[in-house]
C-alpha cells in the first residue's frame, strides 16, 4: 500500500456509513452494520495481500490457481471499540492471530495511558492491521502503534471508519509508514475530542453504554 490515507468510497460503505451516523439507529442495529461494513473495509485493506499459485483439480481439469502467499495476518483491536471492526475482519480472516490493546486519556495530562497490551509473539513476521472506529485526535492510536512496533511489527496498517484531519495528521507525524484505510474522512474534531459530523461515541453506541 503506497498512499498513507485510502479513503473507501464504495457505495455500500457509504449507505451503511450514512446509516450509522443517524441519531436514531439502535444499538443493534449498529452493531449488524458495523459488522457488515467491516467486512467491505477488510476487503479494501488486504488488497494487495501476495498471491502465489497452487495446482488444484476443478471438476473439468487441473488449473493453476491462485491462493494468498501464506502472508501472515495479525489483527489487533484497539479497545474497546475496536472489537466492532474486529469481529467482521474475523469472519472473512478466520485464521488471523489477535491482539489487544487498552488505553485510556490521563484527565490532567491528556496523554494516553496503557492499561492492557496483549499481542501475538510473532509480529514481526506479520502484517499487522490495527483496527479502532473512530481516528480522532490520532493521540491513542499513534501510542498503540508504538506498542506494536515495540513488540516487533514492522508492516501495519490502520483500518478504522471515521477519521478526523487532525488525527490523519498526528498518525502521518508519528507513523509515516503506516497506511490508514478508512470509509470516510469527516470535517473536524470539536471542543471535546468527538469527531464532528461523526457518529457520537462508537463504544457507546455499540454496547449500549452512556
Ligand atoms: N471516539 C469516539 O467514539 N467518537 C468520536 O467522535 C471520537 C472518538
Amino acid at each position: 500500500m503506497t498512499q498513507h490515507l485510502t479513503i473507501v468510497d464504495h457505495p455500500l460503505v457509504q449507505h451503511k456509513l450514512s446509516l450509522m451516523r443517524e441519531k436514531e439507529t439502535s444499538t443493534a442495529g449498529f452493531r449488524q452494520l458495523l459488522r457488515e461494513i467491516s467486512l467491505l473495509l477488510a476487503y479494501e485493506v488486504t488488497r494487495e495481500l501476495p498471491l502465489t499459485t497452487k495446482v488444484i483439480e476443478t471438476p473439468l481439469c487441473e488449473m493453476d490457481a491462485p491462493v494468498l502467499a501464506g502472508r501472515k495476518l495479525a489483527l489487533v483491536s484497539i479497545l474497546r471499540a475496536g472489537n466492532g471492526l474486529l469481529d467482521g475482519m474475523l469472519d472473512l480472516i478466520p485464521s488471523a492471530r489477535v491482539g489487544f490493546v487498552g488505553l485510556y486519556r490521563d484527565e490532567e495530562t491528556l496523554k494516553p495511558v496503557q492499561y492492557y497490551c496483549k499481542l501475538p509473539g510473532d509480529l514481526g513476521k506479520r502484517l499487522v492491521i490495527a483496527v479502532d472506529p473512530m481516528l480522532a485526535t490520532g493521540n491513542s492510536s499513534a501510542a498503540a502503534i508504538d506498542l506494536m512496533k515495540e513488540a516487533g511489527a514492522t508492516d501495519i496498517r490502520f483500518l478504522c471508519l471515521l477519521a478526523a484531519p487532525e488525527g490523519v495528521a498526528r498518525m502521518k507525524e508519528a507513523h509515516p509508514d503506516v497506511p490508514i484505510v478508512t470509509a470516510a474522512l469527516d470535517e473536524k474534531l470539536n471542543e471535546k475530542g468527538y469527531i464532528v459530523p461523526g457518529l457520537g461515541d462508537a463504544g457507546d453506541r455499540m454496547f449500549g453504554t452512556k
